[in-house]
């Protein structure tokens, strides 16, 4: 074990016996009840940072973080990273109480991508999702637009992005937004509203459905593929 997570104060439990840890810091700065649970899984140059009490964070079997923060200003959140994700420069600041950020199994992030999650709402990825750099996600604008009569007009909601998601450069998303199976999106969209249908391209600022595809693949096709060896 690294000597980074002998640092910790009673209060802080880790469970991270079988995971490896090659420099950074698992730091706690107040609180109770905050644990890290990341089994078999590797941190490289990472900082997970706590500022209040029950928090969770649950980094799956065979994930693989490189030069990732993790930041908790708050009491009752969770941060679940699934298993055999690999994350470079991914950035996660959570504050306020009772929010959920999840990301799911297999999920590639390619570098300095950031999850802002605040005011008690969650934040989801599904499975075998990709995101390209600069890719942030924003579930509150984290200060209140009023109506003229004094009435918050920005409320905080939650961002859902399903399975098999690939998210290209710098693409913006937005409190509310949801994105259905299959879909993609281009490079640099600002996204601001929610995308039900499935294998939709989705580009612009603001974004919008663009195109029907037949799904896509990490792997660069030349020509096409039979029928057979589609999903
Ligand atoms: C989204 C993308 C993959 C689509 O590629 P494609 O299927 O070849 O799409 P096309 O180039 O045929 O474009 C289809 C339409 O969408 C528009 N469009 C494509 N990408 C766009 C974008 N990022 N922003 C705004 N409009 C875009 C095109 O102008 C075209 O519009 P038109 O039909 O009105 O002329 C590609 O345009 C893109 O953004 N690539 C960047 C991927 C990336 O970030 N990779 C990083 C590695 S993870």
């Amino acid at each position: 074990m690294d000597e980074v997570l002998s640092v910790l104060a009673p209060s802080y439990q880790m469970a991270t016996e079988s995971a490896v840890s090659r420099g950074g810091k698992f730091k706690k700065v107040w609180g109770r009840g905050n644990v890290v649970s990341a089994f078999g899984s590797t941190f490289t140059r990472c900082q997970i940072t706590f500022g209040g009490e029950n928090n969770r964070i649950e980094i799956g079997e065979g994930a693989n973080m490189v030069e990732c923060k993790i930041h908790v200003m708050g009491s009752n959140n969770v941060i679940r990273i699934g298993k055999k994700a690999s994350a470079y420069g991914l950035s996660i600041w959570v504050s306020d109480n009772g929010n959920e950020v999840s990301i799911g199994d297999n999920f590639y992030g390619s570098g300095s991508m950031g999850i802002n999650c605040s005011e008690g709402t969650k934040v989801s990825f599904g499975n075998d999702c990709l995101a390209s750099r600069g890719v942030m996600c924003m579930s509150s604008d984290s200060h209140s637009i009023l109506s003229p009569w004094g009435k918050r007009v920005n409320p905080a909601k939650d961002i859902v992005i399903a399975d098999h998601v690939w998210i290209g450069y710098g693409v913006t998303i937005l409190k509310g937004v949801r994105i259905a199976k299959n879909c993609v999106v281009g490079a640099s969209s600002v996204l601001t509203k929610a995308f039900d249908d499935e294998n939709t391209l989705i580009v612009g600022n603001p974004a919008k459905a663009k195109k029907k595809i037949g799904g896509w693949r990490v792997k660069k096709i030349v020509g096409g593929i039979s029928p057979l060896e589609m999903d």
